[in-house]
């Protein structure tokens, strides 16, 4: 950690017990030192910063699910652009996936993407590959600022318990993109896919893994996309994420929009989107499976254009406007965008307000209306399913470790993520 000195900032901070509070936070090296109620102008800080005017403070938000590409794949997205793009969307830690080329199934490889997530304007965690061997995913998953084992649909037949020992033993988390390899088919045309890669995918993922797993797995299933998948994980014992597509989406959309609306796990039918919002108490957080490809790419016939959504931008717009139609409270934005990510990462001093904790938090105006864009993306990734949706609700600071790495339109401390954890 690169030596910050005192500072202090004054929030209206959303505590999901005690409603809005005022409070005066002295940080020092990114961490609070001291917590006082009201407003106060504290002596001999080097700098101070008044958020209260901006909007509400809440715990900084997590992206457990980001595809920062990099390495070879610059051209779509790279570590800096994907974590302005991240900052801009309020989130204050982003954990980056594994399947840039060349894909992080290596020590070199994982040494390489950690040498340029240095890059990133916010926190960073990573999840590496699958290796050939378990002893190289021991190593791998020793080195700062990894978190865990990314297993991709195709992994699955290769992934054995010697591996899950590997991750129990690190305390790591084992991560699945569930999607059985033998029930996917790539024949299906726009608004169809949902028949080709079906529920039933996910559900022969996760019934099969059960198998090759060991005791002391924290599993976590990402991006589930209807009700049966999510029942079926928590039974197993697993930890869930979503994404706003597989809420606000359908295939529909993807009927209508072609590429732009191509992704895996794939859109599903209409009405199963509404039912997995009604089922939210039950999922542990949101993520965004930021998963940029470039407008050229994405212009490509439906059978060759590359799958992925690119919304870190926007992903906490699209969550605010559900509460402004009253769909979701404030509470579940926290609690999925903030909390439930820092406790699926075993972070326990995460974005609170008493001494210890980090002081990461992202602030938001609920008034102000976004009208989505992505030609004015930080992303490289300028498209979008979105385009044109005026979304009530939005970001208008991100605070990481006490420093405003955006705020207001403008990039400002422009340096020093840090991984996970350090
Ligand atoms: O739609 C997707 N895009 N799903 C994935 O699993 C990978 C991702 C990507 O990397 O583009
Ligand atoms: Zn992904």
């Amino acid at each position: 950690m690169r030596y910050q000195g005192p500072r202090s900032l004054w929030l209206r901070y959303f505590d999901p017990k005690h409603g809005v509070v005022e409070v005066t936070l002295v940080v020092e090296d990114g961490v609070v030192k001291r917590s006082i109620r009201g407003f106060e102008r504290v002596l001999g800080v080097d700098s101070h910063l008044d958020l209260s005017n901006l909007g509400i403070a809440i715990p900084g938000a997590i992206d457990i699910h980001e595809h920062l590409r990099g390495l070879e794949l610059e051209h779509k997205e790279d570590e800096v652009s994907g974590s302005l793009a991240a900052a801009k969307g309020g989130f204050t830690l982003v954990i980056d996936m594994p399947n840039t080329r060349p894909e992080v199934r290596s020590i070199d490889v994982a040494q390489k993407k950690l040498e340029s997530l240095r890059l990133a304007v916010v926190d960073y965690g990573l999840l590496v590959g699958l290796p050939q061997k378990a002893s190289e995913l021991r190593e791998m998953l020793y080195l700062p600022g990894v978190v865990g084992l990314k297993l991709y649909p195709e992994d699955l037949p290769r992934f054995e318990k010697s591996f899950a020992a590997e991750v129990s033993r690190a305390k790591a988390l084992l991560v699945v993109h569930a999607e059985h390899p033998m029930l996917i088919k790539e024949a299906c045309g726009p608004g169809e896919r949902w028949l080709c890669r079906p529920v039933e995918a996910e559900i022969a993922f996760l019934t099969e893994l059960r198998g090759k797993i060991v005791e002391g797995v924290r599993l976590h299933v990402t991006h589930v996309t209807n009700v049966a998948t999510l029942a079926y994980a928590k039974r197993i014992g697993a930890t869930v994420d979503t994404c706003p597509h597989y809420i606000l989406l359908s295939s529909d959309d993807e009927r209508s929009l072609g590429c732009l609306a191509k992704v895996n796990p794939p859109l599903r039918p209409p009405g199963v989107g509404e039912e997995l919002l009604s089922w939210l108490p039950l999922v542990d957080a949101l993520s965004t499976d930021h998963a940029p490809h470039t407008a050229e790419e994405k212009s490509a016939d439906f059978s060759e254009c590359p799958s992925g959504i690119a919304s870190n931008e926007i992903a906490l717009s699209l969550t605010l406007d559900l509460v402004s139609r009253g769909l979701l409270v404030v509470d579940d934005v926290v609690r999925l965008w903030s909390l439930g990510p820092a406790r699926i990462l075993g972070l326990t001093q995460w974005g609170c307000i008493e001494e210890g904790c980090v002081a990461s938090y992202t602030i938001l105006d609920m008034k102000r209306v976004v009208k989505v864009d992505p030609s004015m993306f930080v992303s490289k990734a300028k498209v979008s399913p979105y385009t044109g949706w005026k979304l009530q609700g939005a970001v208008a600071a991100t605070v990481v470790r006490g420093r405003a790495v955006y705020l207001e339109g403008e990039f400002l401390e422009r340096c020093c993520g840090e991984p996970v954890g350090a």
